[in-house]
């Protein structure tokens, strides 16, 4: 099929290429022209395990290309996927301005027949806004889906290969079959293209966010219970999770949820509900929880050195909001960078992958940035583990030991366990499980 891909971001590139490599002929179109150029010349924007290959092969093949002239893309295309981005508006409300461009690129130049799909989380109802916008202007017949996208940031190439499952909100037969015909190659071992009404698909991809949010925002507020009464939250989690009825994932208690999708979205639903009339009270909760859970860490640091940082060093292990990916939308990381700094302390950060989008887009040179996580520590008052990469589990513990001027760690991961913190002699701040203070080192 020739497939028009609109917005090369973490979803569009990764859907673009996966598609590409089924054997499909894929336009890739952004607006952003230094992106395209990048693209055109081999190089990834973006830190996804996997796409490399996939874009390479596929630029080699001659089946994917990059433009920043969807246009041109539109006008050859059976299949176009919106994948832009919704970033949250002034009152949290996702703001659709992207969306309702790529429509009306669409509705100049769409052929007729094709399939337009709305990858993009979009409040429901919008994938009818599109409708109509490209209704507006022009009379040729087209169809449209709703298809949005489950994938993870860190895994993000293979769950769009193998996904649990594909959700598409139809209401043709074309658009239908054109979806069974596109992801056939992905769900070859039964895993359900699940089709439904547009709007329940649309509301879908919102519960599904809103689930994992609460899940995590729960487990936050258990972790502080669990502080206060000598309970473990890391033994609950195993408890709770080997529920089967629950089941183990999103329940890591630690700085907050952050990223690109979980606190925008529940923020959006939770707009896009009051303006039907509906109180998401449950999700009011959730993100209130969550805002005062990235500042954890901050109030830790505060109890034990006091309000006044002046003159302290801090080293954070970890950037990004998660793990196997560069994207610091919505990162912890930023909150608490800012919060130290703000009292007057130094931070030196590491992280093997958003170094770079950090001092481009985010915090800049407002802290130092280390080679590697030991030169982090040179001199360092404590580290702060804001996120659990795998390099930063196990340390070298003699290196912390000479290098750092403290032996203290602030833990919002909870990658290491207090016992073996205590009998290293490090005093240890993780999040809902033992505090080791300077009484239990010294
Ligand atoms: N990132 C994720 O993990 C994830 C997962 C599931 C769903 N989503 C949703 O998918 C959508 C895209 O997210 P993303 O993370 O890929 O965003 P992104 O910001 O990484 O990418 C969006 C891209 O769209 C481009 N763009 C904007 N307007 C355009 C236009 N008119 N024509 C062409 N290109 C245009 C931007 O330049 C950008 O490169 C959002 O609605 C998001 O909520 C994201």
């Amino acid at each position: 099929m020739e497939i028009t891909v609109i917005g090369a971001g973490y979803v569009g590139l990764v859907a673009g290429c996966c598609l590409a490599g089924s054997g499909n002929r894929v336009t890739c179109a952004d607006v952003d022209e230094e992106k395209v150029r990048l693209l055109n010349s081999g190089d990834v924007p973006i830190y996804e395990s996997g796409i490399e290959r996939l874009i390479s092969e596929g630029l080699a093949a001659g089946r994917l290309r990059f433009t920043t002239d969807a246009a041109e893309g539109v006008r050859t295309a059976d299949v176009i996927f919106v994948a832009v981005g919704t970033p949250p508006g002034e009152d949290g409300r996702a703001d659709l301005d992207f969306v309702l461009d790529a429509a009306r690129t669409i509705g100049d130049h769409l052929r007729p027949g094709a399939v337009v799909v709305m990858k993009s989380t979009v409040p429901v109802g919008t994938t009818e806004l599109v409708r109509a916008e490209i209704a507006r202007r022009t009379d040729l017949p087209f169809h449209m889906c709703s298809n949005p996208e489950f994938l993870k940031e860190g895994d993000a190439v293979a769950d769009f290969l193998y996904p649990d499952r594909v959700v598409c909100g139809v209401d043709s037969d074309r658009a239908r079959r054109c979806m069974e015909e596109l992801y056939e190659p992905f769900i070859r071992s039964g895993n359900p293209l699940i089709f439904m009404d547009i709007a329940s698909a649309e509301l879908t991809k919102y519960a599904a966010n809103a689930m994992l949010a609460a899940r995590i925002s729960m487990m936050n507020q258990f972790a502080d219970l669990c502080e206060q009464t000598g309970a473990d939250i890391e033994r609950v989690r195993r408890g709770v999770g080997s529920d089967p009825r629950i089941g183990s994932a999103f329940l890591y208690a630690g700085t907050g949820y952050g990223g690109s999708c979980l606190p925008k979205d529940v923020r959006a639903i939770i707009r896009s509900a009051e303006a039907q009339g509906v109180d998401l009270g449950i999700l009011r909760s959730v993100a209130e929880a969550n805002d005062r859970q990235t500042t954890v860490l901050v109030r830790k640091i505060l109890k034990r050195f006091g309000d006044d940082l002046t003159g302290l060093r801090f080293a954070l292990w970890g950037l990004a909001f998660k793990p196997r990916t560069d994207d610091m939308r919505e990162a912890p990381s930023r909150a608490i960078a800012e919060a130290l700094r703000g009292r007057g302390a130094s931070v030196v950060a590491h992280d093997p992958a958003a170094m770079e989008q950090s001092r481009e887009f985010y915090l800049g040179d407002a802290v130092d940035y280390a080679e590697n996580e030991y030169e982090a520590l040179d001199g360092a008052d404590a580290l702060v583990v804001v996120t659990e990469w795998l390099q930063y589990r196990r340390p070298d513990w003699s290196q912390l030991a000479r290098r750092m001027a403290r032996p203290i760690v602030f833990d919002g991961r909870n990658v290491f366990e207090p016992d073996r913190m205590a009998s290293r002699g490090f005093e240890h701040y993780p999040v809902g499980r033992r505090q080791i203070g300077p009484a239990e080192t010294a």
